[in-house]
């Protein structure tokens, strides 16, 4: 969602920026702009509706210097996409400019108040409301900029993460957050903003990121200086990045999806390293043994997740029910977060996220640690706000991603809910030995058939010409499959626009099966499992009502292509590893599907990657 940038320091501050914003693009957004200092009393504002490539164009011809600016794309929430609630916003004078990620749930009580005392709005926006707030205060109290962004974010009710600057003081930034992103770069005599690590790690690999209800001073030619709401000072920790700035480049492919999808067996390489010892005989997730008491007392484990990493519970949750015989529920966070669960005390509640920023899933875990349950994060990107929130977790390592379409986050989330599932239940005694080393050998098999999925390629291509008419779609699965299903449906709708559902193959005939005619493609996903003849005979019933089927299938199955129109196969694992082969093969008819229809695959519309808003 909302991308924000700042900077102060010695270089144009427009090329930073731009660069930038540039480098969130990835989280979805429908306008952008930035406000630029030249010199104090000077404030230049450039902001439009559409791209960054847009904003570039508009900017062309304009005064682009300064050293101090802060820069935004918006993913519209309060008022409709257009250059007026495009950000950065100014303060009635024109004295203040901000730009704002988050919603202020409070704003038209706020409104109301300021407009009372003479203030007017050119927006309908809720934050061009926060950048007056402040300026009222600073005027009527006569506090300096940092006490009157405290004073105002005290009144405020929602989420924020903000970057604040004076035409009268050329040498100062301020930022502030509360439940949305915000990371601060520590450069030499210079300072970034940023509401995550991709616009920063080009200049410095030293960052601090701020928690909830903090404010950050950046001043020229001064250590950086953190209070928080109540003016307690607050030491900055500072982090090193280890990111690689080629991870953030497309590196030869058309898009970034399917580089992401591409780079999936190293990246579940990247996952098990390190956790998996070197005899192949052993599975450790410091996570569990750092708290094993928990895991061995776990009630229940409720997860909590939203879209893709909510399919990545469902397996979560077949997996530990099967082997770790713990009850094991799935949430979406977003239903959870708002009615009153019953959670017990010797709950484990695992958060799923690629982001670690989603705001109903971060708020299900601020609800499940009130209730008093231990929390596990299960996130990618490192120091994020859901793996700082949790007590405990296990990143997945499979690098920054930036496709909006999920695809090696999914992969690497099911893998590391095996790494889990295998260490609770050795933990438990309800596996056996043996059974244990089988798992661990197939887990250290995957990234080499991974390989062999995507040798598929040019026959995925060719399949996706075929289906690329349709206006609608149904996935198929049973067991774990059926996860992928509805993962596979996603995929195709969000990139494609075409619309498509997941059902579990056998509830076909309770409904859905009414649908079914020779215009209506169905992708079933038949791998050899403990249920492959009841998905058959599921299969079949669509075959005899005229339906196209494209199977999926274990290698070396010669049954299904006697029955289905098309097949796809691919190497066999162990049961419930399946679904990180059998994803693959739908990602990539996801993603021919919507290259065919000529769609913006790396930001289909409406979408953003990170989804800071409720
Ligand atoms: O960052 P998260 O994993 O918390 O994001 C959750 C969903 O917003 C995300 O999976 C979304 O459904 C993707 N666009 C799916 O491809």
């Amino acid at each position: 969602m909302c991308g924000i940038v700042g900077y102060i320091g010695d270089r144009d501050a427009y090329d930073v920026l731009i660069k930038g914003l540039r480098r969130l693009e990835y989280r979805g957004y429908d306008s952008a702009g930035l406000s630029l200092m030249p010199r104090a009393g000077e404030l230049n504002c450039y902001k439009t509706r559409g791209k960054v490539a847009e904003l570039e164009r508009y900017a062309q011809d304009k005064d682009k210097s300064g050293t101090l600016g802060i820069a935004h794309t918006r993913w519209a929430t309060h008022g409709e996409p257009n250059d007026i609630n495009a950000h950065p916003h100014y303060s009635q004078s024109g004295d203040l400019s901000m730009i704002h990620n988050g919603i202020i749930e409070n704003y038209v009580t706020l409104r109301t108040k300021l407009e009372q005392v003479g203030y007017t709005f050119k927006s309908t926006t809720d934050s061009e409301v926060v950048v007056n707030l402040i300026e009222y205060i600073r005027n009527t109290m006569g506090l300096d900029l940092c006490s009157s962004v405290q004073h105002a974010l005290n009144q405020v009710v929602g989420a924020y993460a903000i970057a604040v600057i004076d035409r009268n003081d050329p040498n100062l930034l301020i930022g502030a957050r509360k439940s949305s992103p915000l990371v601060v770069g520590v450069g030499e005599n210079e300072f970034f903003l940023a509401s995550d690590a991709t616009p920063i790690v080009e200049y410095t690999n030293k960052v601090v990121y701020l928690d909830d209800e903090q404010i950050v001073l950046l001043r020229r030619g001064e250590e950086m200086k953190i209070v928080d709401l109540s003016n307690v000072v607050v030491t900055p920790e500072i982090h090193e990045l280890t990111l690689d700035l080629s991870v953030l480049e497309k590196g030869g492919y058309p898009h970034f999806m399917l580089k992401e999808i591409y780079e999936q067996s190293r990246t579940i390489q990247d996952c098990i390293r390190g956790r998996v010892n070197s005899e192949g005989t052993e599975v450790i997730l410091s996570g569990v043994s750092q708290n094993r008491d928990k895991f061995m007392a776990a009630g229940r484990i409720i997860f909590v997740a939203c879209g893709t990493s909510w399919h990545a519970a469902l397996i979560g949750k077949q997996m530990i029910e099967e082997f770790c015989r713990i009850p094991a529920y799935v949430e979406y966070a977003s239903e959870f977060r708002y009615r009153n669960p019953v959670i017990n005390e010797d709950d484990i509640v695992i958060a799923i996220s690629q982001s670690g920023e989603t705001a109903d899933t971060l708020a299900a875990v601020e609800l499940a640690k009130q209730k008093k349950a231990f929390v596990y994060g299960i996130c990618n990107v490192v120091g994020s706000s859901i793996a700082r929130a949790t007590h405990s977790g296990s990143y997945i390592h499979v690098g920054p991603e930036v496709g909006v379409a999920s695809t090696k986050a999914f992969t690497g989330q099911v893998t590391t809910l095996a790494m889990l599932t295998i260490t609770i239940a050795k933990e438990r005694g309800t596996i056996s030995d043996e059974r244990y080393v089988q798992m661990i050998k197939s887990l250290q098999q995957l990234p080499q058939q991974m390989d062999v999925v995507l040798k598929q390629r040019e026959k995925i291509e060719e399949l996706s010409k075929i289906f690329t008419y349709a206006n609608n779609f149904i996935y198929l699965g049973r067991g774990y499959n059926y996860p992928v299903a509805l993962e596979g449906a996603l995929k195709l709708k969000e990139i494609s626009y075409i619309h498509a559902e997941g059902y579990p193959a056998a509830e076909m005939k309770h409904g859905p099966i009414a649908l079914i005619d020779a215009e209506m493609p169905v992708v079933a996903i038949a791998t050899s499992d403990s249920i492959y003849e009841k998905t058959i005979s599921n299969i079949q019933e669509i075959k005899a009502r005229s339906g196209r089927v494209l199977a999926l299938v274990s290698e070396g199955d010669n049954q299904i292509g006697n029955i289905v129109d098309y097949v796809i196969e691919v190497p066999t694992t162990d049961e419930f590893l399946m679904p990180i082969l059998s994803s693959i093969p739908l990602q990539l008819l996801a993603y021919f599907i919507a290259v065919n229809k000529g769609r913006d695959v790396d930001r289909p519309r409406n979408l953003a990657k990170s989804v800071t808003v409720e």
